[in-house]
């Protein structure tokens, strides 16, 4: 009896007969054996096959076979003879269901844009199936950690009429008869209206920044996730956002060992991701940062440069707290004690992968927001249904909101975040 199998359930099947459906990563002949490297979506699996097992309409079909092409391959599950933890299939049958055109992506080095243009075909290579499936477990783990916390997932709408994070980075778009509309930077805001029904909510997915920046950090589309809880203040935000990182990172560590392997990724500092994180403020941060020779100034952000010197000093991630209210978002709270200070924290990643994640406690007060409005000359009326959630029952708040690529960046050890999302949009590319 031969029974469908896919490679994740090898292990459970040792000795048995199954068939493997999926496509061939690699190739290799020598004499009458031949080596395929078979790639079904679950994971890789040596098949051995040696000619004279085959029936010769099988052979012929193996002698056909290019890199790429979908097949079927039945044999006996074995353990590969140099790895105890490994499987391979010994073939009795092969089948080929489409053969592959020469794959334009090579074992040889390709540049970025080749490889960009290419990306419907290079999410099969190995990394950028390690990548994904790391991706998918930081998303699986956000979605248990905040369940587990008591929140619900409250969707934000994507076509909105007001900004929310400052007017710099609009993407526009005409909206029928009512003139101009955008797509959404956060849905924050609307989380905030989330609250006052579900006291905890979040919201997860795409949102866009018209950003004319080519760093290694940016996208125009990325994946975000907000969180938004009621009766919450600036400390309890930040225990909130510490845990949720050191669980997804937990998570990775145990259920993507394989896929780490396959990127390369130094595993040590991930362990070292246990909560509580440092706390410093931003007055701290920039006096830091001027003795390690950074410009940074009292009143200004982080530059890329000092996001990397911090990394020399941190390798854990470390909330920078305690912003100069000038310099962040018109809805932050204000420290009663020092109106200078907002009560916002940015994580940074070590290593240097930069803000991870931005959160602040929430103006509560209808008349100080509105004040705060009025001093950056927003526009009152597109605002003021999130005016008026201060005018009944309002109560103390807070929420952060993290780039998920950034995170995967960070935690599989990927240079760039183009390579973290499935199909990037970037300054320069919007394809495939
Ligand atoms: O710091 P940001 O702008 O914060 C907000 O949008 C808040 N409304 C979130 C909230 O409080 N609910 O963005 C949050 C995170 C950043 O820390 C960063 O990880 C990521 O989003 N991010 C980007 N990721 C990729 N490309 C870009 N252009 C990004 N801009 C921000
Ligand atoms: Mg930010």
């Amino acid at each position: 009896m031969t029974s469908n199998a896919t490679v994740t359930t090898l292990k459970s099947l040792l000795g048995q007969s199954v068939k493997l459906q999926g496509w061939v990563h690699n190739l290799r002949r020598s004499g009458k054996l031949s080596f395929i490297e078979l790639r079904d979506g679950t994971g890789f699996v040596q098949c051995v096959i040696e000619d004279a097992n085959l029936p010769a309409n099988e052979l012929e079909e193996l002698n056909a076979v290019t890199r790429e092409s979908s097949v079927e391959i039945s044999g006996i599950v074995a353990t590969h003879p140099k790895h105890a933890d490994e499987y391979e299939l010994h073939a009795k049958n092969f089948k080929l269901i489409h053969k592959s055109e020469e794959f334009p992506i090579g074992k040889k080095e390709h540049g970025p844009d080749f490889l960009l243009d290419q990306r419907h075909l290079w999410l099969r290579s190995k990394k950028q199936w390690a990548i994904q499936r790391i991706r998918n477990t930081i998303i699986e783990s956000t979605y248990a950690f905040l369940y587990q916390e008591g929140f619900i997932k409250m969707d934000s709408p994507i076509i909105t009429a007001n900004a929310c994070e400052g007017t710099t980075t609009l993407f526009g778009l005409e909206y029928f008869d009512l003139g101009t509309a955008y797509l959404s930077q956060s849905g924050q805001l609307y989380l905030e209206a989330g609250i006052g029904a579900h006291r905890r909510v979040f919201d997860f997915g795409p949102v866009f920044r018209a950003e004319r920046s080519k760093t290694r950090k940016h996208l125009a589309e990325f994946w975000m996730m907000d969180a938004e809880m009621a009766f919450a203040d600036h400390q309890d935000n930040m225990k909130l956002q510490e845990n949720l990182v050191a669980f997804m990172v937990q998570q990775v560590l145990s259920k993507n060992g394989n896929e780490l392997k396959m990127l390369e990724r130094n595993e040590e500092p991930l362990r070292k991701v246990v909560a509580p994180f440092p706390r410093i403020t931003h007055r701290e941060a920039v006096l830091k940062l001027q003795e390690l020779g950074s410009e940074i100034k009292e009143d200004m952000d982080l530059g890329a440069g000092d996001e990397t010197l911090l990394a020399q000093v941190y390798d854990v991630p470390i909330f920078i707290e305690r912003w100069p209210a000038k310099i962040k978002a018109f809805y932050m709270k204000r420290d009663p004690a020092d109106p200078s200070i907002a009560l916002a924290a940015d994580l940074m990643a070590p290593e240097g992968f930069g803000e991870l994640i931005g959160g602040s406690q929430r103006e509560d007060s209808y008349e100080m927001l509105l004040e705060r409005m009025k001093e950056e000359d927003m526009p009152i009326e597109p605002f003021q249904w999130y005016l008026d959630l201060r005018k009944y029952g309002s109560v103390p708040h807070c929420g952060f909101g993290f780039g998920l690529e950034r995170l995967v960046a960070w935690i599989a050890g990927v240079e760039h975040i183009r390579e973290t999302i499935p199909f990037p949009r970037m300054l320069y590319r919007n394809k495939p």
